[in-house]
């Protein structure tokens, strides 16, 4: 094979090879992007697509804000025994879990339960 199109096959291998974790242990784009789908789509089947509540609780930032971001980890990974709160550590990793945690502690766009929907917050 002659080298330019080797090196290019070199190159296409590199850029698809899917970086999960980057050396530093930060979760790339493309994962938290995934983990959004996940926490909104799958958690919110039961949560409720914006975290308000359904068969389980709402999860709002501040009540999010009272665990610390270990325990909120656990409860992720492991799930609350007893009830249908699954664990989730088959499909994600503990860096996963932490960023999860993370995530609605500060950054799900449902802040509290105290105040109604902003104009323009989906319901
Ligand atoms: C099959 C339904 C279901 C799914 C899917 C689900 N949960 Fe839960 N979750 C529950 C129930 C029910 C509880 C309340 C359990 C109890 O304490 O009785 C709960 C509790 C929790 C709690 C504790 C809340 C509190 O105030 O005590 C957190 C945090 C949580 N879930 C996060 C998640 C995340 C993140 C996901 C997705 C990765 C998820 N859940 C997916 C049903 C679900």
């Amino acid at each position: 094979m002659p080298m330019p199109a080797f090196n290019l096959l070199l190159m296409l291998a590199f850029c698809w090879f899917p970086v999960a974790v980057l050396a530093d242990g930060t979760l790339s784009t493309e994962r938290k992007e995934e983990l959004e789908t996940l926490l909104y789509q799958d958690c919110g089947s039961c949560h409720g697509m914006t975290l308000r509540g359904g068969l389980g609780p709402s999860l709002p930032r501040d009540r999010m804000a009272t665990f610390s971001r270990e325990a909120l980890a656990h409860i992720i990974l492991q799930g609350i025994p007893g009830s249908a709160m699954p664990g989730w550590k088959a499909l994600i990793s503990d860096a996963d879990a932490r960023w999860l945690a993370e995530h609605l502690q500060t950054d799900n766009p449902l802040e509290t339960l105290a105040a109604p929907p902003r104009p323009g917050e989906q319901e």
